[in-house]
């Protein structure tokens, strides 16, 4: 019995505080709470890059997505293609320019950054796709630098609860996603001339590209996003990182 009471006891103190000292803890009413929600990150930014394994924060140098299955027909496009082991390097260098949270009664966010520089390296396999009058068939390896990267992400989240904790979990994200300049290369296994022309292609106008396949890069960001998001938030209560007023900040 007293082992059990014991071990019972240090599961609770465990979950007392799993956030680290360093992670920012803002007041709900403070009226300037954007700012000190990116002080806070901006405090965080080093460890960012390799992550902090301790709250599930994913490291972003590189930042990995293991698979991404992509299926959409639009105007000029018909794409269906799996993505794997792709890595972006370059994420941590992301500048907040514009944070806005609406916390009366809800958790509501927008929130618009600049990369100046991505560089992504992937595998692919496309099939049974088809973009402008392109065959963009294959499988292989590819790698971009896209340059002058705008994010803009408007989300709202909920609070959860589990294990007697209230956390916030990203219920809807939209995004909308710039990129100023793009170049790729690409290893293509199966179909190597088809895949230079469509580089040569995509080089040299990477713009019209982009755009057809914008709406694409929209979506996939958000589901990224709130991805990333979602798996921070879920290791962290509210009450962690969001103090009432009646209990000093951290
Ligand atoms: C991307 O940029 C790096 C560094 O400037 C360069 O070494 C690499 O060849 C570039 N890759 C592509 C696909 O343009």
């Amino acid at each position: 019995m007293k082992v059990i009471l014991v071990f019972l006891f240090c599961v609770v103190c465990a979950y007392a505080r799993v956030t680290p000292d360093y992670f920012p803890s803002c007041k709900r009413s403070d009226p300037q709470i954007e700012k000190c929600v990116l002080d806070g990150l901006e405090a965080m930014r080093p460890r960012l890059r390799e992550g902090i394994p301790d709250v599930n924060i994913p490291a972003l140098e590189p930042f990995t997505v293991p698979t991404l299955k992509l299926d959409r027909t639009a105007p000029n496009l018909r794409l269906k293609a799996t993505v794997k082991n792709a890595k972006a390097y370059g994420g941590s260098d992301f500048k907040i320019e514009k944070l806005k949270l609406n916390l009366n009664n809800k958790y509501a966010g927008e929130l618009k950054l600049t990369l100046p520089r991505l560089m992504v390296v992937a595998n692919y396999d496309v099939k049974g796709s088809r973009l402008l009058v392109l065959d963009i068939n294959g499988k292989g390896r590819l790698r971009g630098n896209f340059t002058g990267i705008t994010v803009l992400a408007k989300g709202i989240a909920k609070p959860i609860s589990r294990d007697g904790a209230e956390y916030l979990q990203v219920d809807k994200i939209v995004s909308k996603v710039r990129i100023n300049h793009a170049h790729i290369a690409i290893d293509d296994s199966e179909r190597p001339q088809a895949a230079a022309s469509a580089v040569s292609f995509f080089n040299a106008s990477p713009n019209v590209v982009l755009d057809i396949l914008n709406p694409l890069i929209e979506e996939t960001a958000a589901a990224v996003i709130k991805a990333f998001v979602n798996k921070v938030l879920g290791s962290i209560p509210i009450n962690e990182v969001l103090t009432d007023d009646d209990t000093p900040a951290a």
